[in-house]
């Protein structure tokens, strides 16, 4: 009797324990992923962090040739979200932007297309991004503006087909901003010269338009420029000349114009100076050449004096060529000058003694 009551008991514990096991109904989006049962207690699974019964963290190599599960959305203790399928397709459920603890977000699929959730605005608490690599087209949604706490934002290789929203200058958080390998047009916004932080930023290879703005220049904590690859025109500002920190300045494969500023001669740090394949003229200003570098590309500008240093150098050399055949000549006369004049006396006092 008193055995069968205990059983009981413990068969009523554990469905009042399993009832209060909210895993389940959060491991149901997992389980999609992991390729698992409903029943699953995906908080054994490796990958999966949970904390009071609640999903806190994902980091997946998924391998299922599927969708990503609209219900991740519903995971409102997730701080971490990281997804590699090599086999995942699909869109980028908007519901993810109900996720309002998530701090990082990293996805990667074999062909993840559609378009950036402007949802997404609404992770309030996300410090970094990463949707590099995917099949992803349209805008970069302006709401991200509202990501106050983002330090990465890793836009790279995709389809994105628009133009760079100026919203992005309130990110006054961003150490990198990499949207480069798009297709994004029309100008850089000026406001980029608000994010003080930013110590990175990649838009080579766009379709970018329009003037470096000289607001760039403000960026005080900037160590790399990537620019190259775009239709970007006008003059190099030389306000670059204040970026302390700057140690790549990338502008190759533009149609800028105008001379190389000598304010860049200014930046001590920079290692790569990389200006091929604009329409630069003028010549190599002397405070660069002053420079450290590790690496200058100043080739294919048409305009650009770059023999004037040779031509420099061979003036040089001539002229030190032609000063010591005049000064041996000089000297050779003067000895022979001296040596006969000897003679001379010589002979002259041999007459003497005579
Ligand atoms: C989970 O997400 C789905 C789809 O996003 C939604 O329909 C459902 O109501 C959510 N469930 C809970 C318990 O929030
Ligand atoms: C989650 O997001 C979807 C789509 O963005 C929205 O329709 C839904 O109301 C949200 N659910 C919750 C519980 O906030
Ligand atoms: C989430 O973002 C969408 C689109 O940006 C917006 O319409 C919606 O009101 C936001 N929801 C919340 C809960 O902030
Ligand atoms: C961006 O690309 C998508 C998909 O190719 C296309 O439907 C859309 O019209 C393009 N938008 C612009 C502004 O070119
Ligand atoms: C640019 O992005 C496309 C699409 O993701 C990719 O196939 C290509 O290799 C990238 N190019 C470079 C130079 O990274
Ligand atoms: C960007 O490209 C699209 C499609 O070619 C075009 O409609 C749009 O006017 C361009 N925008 C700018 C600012 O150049
Ligand atoms: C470069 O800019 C000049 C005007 O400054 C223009 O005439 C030329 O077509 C441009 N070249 C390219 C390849 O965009
Ligand atoms: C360089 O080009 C600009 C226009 O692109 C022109 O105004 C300037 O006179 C040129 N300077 C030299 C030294 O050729």
């Amino acid at each position: 009797m008193i055995i069968i009551k205990l059983l009981i008991t413990i068969i009523i514990l554990i469905k009042y324990i399993s009832a209060q096991d909210y895993t389940n109904e959060e491991c149901y989006p997992i389980n999609i992923l992991l390729n698992k049962e409903k029943s699953n207690n995906c908080c054994n699974d490796e990958g999966i962090t949970c904390s009071n019964g609640h999903i806190t963290k994902i980091f997946l190599n998924t391998l299922i040739d599927s969708y990503l599960p609209p219900e991740l959305g519903n995971l409102t203790n997730l701080k971490f979200l990281y997804i590699y399928g090599g086999k995942l397709i699909g869109s980028i459920p908007p519901e993810l932007g109900n996720l309002s603890d998530l701090e990082y977000l990293y996805i990667k699929g074999k062909k993840i297309y559609g378009l950036i959730p402007p949802e997404f605005g609404n992770l309030s608490n996300l410090r970094e991004l990463y949707l590099s690599g995917n099949h992803l087209t349209g805008s970069i949604p302006p709401s991200l503006k509202y990501l106050s706490k983002l330090t990465q934002l890793n836009l790279d290789n995709n389809y994105l087909n628009s133009t760079i929203p100026p919203e992005l200058g309130n990110l006054i958080n961003l150490e990198r901003l990499d949207i480069s390998n798009n297709t994004i047009n029309g100008s850089i916004p000026s406001e980029l010269g608000n994010l003080k932080n930013l110590k990175s930023l990649e838009i080579n290879a766009n379709k970018i338009n329009g003037v470096i703005p000289p607001e760039l220049g403000r960026l005080s904590n900037l160590k790399f420029i990537e620019l190259s690859e775009n239709n970007l025109e006008g003059y190099i500002p030389p306000e670059l000349g204040n970026l302390a920190q700057l140690e790549l300045l990338e502008l190759s494969r533009n149609n800028l114009t105008g001379p190389i500023p000598p304010e860049i001669g200014r930046l001590s740090k920079l290692k790569y100076l990389y200006l091929s394949n604009n329409n630069l003229n003028g010549s190599i200003p002397k405070e660069i050449k002053k420079l450290n570098l590790k690496n200058l590309d100043i080739s294919n500008n048409p305009l650009l004096k770059t023999k004037n240093k040779n031509n420099k150098l061979l003036i040089i050399i001539v002229g030190i060529f032609f000063i010591t055949i005049f000064i041996t000549i000089i000297l050779t006369y003067i000895k022979s000058k001296k040596k006969f004049s000897k003679e001379n006396e010589n002979k002259n006092r041999n007459i003497i003694f005579l």
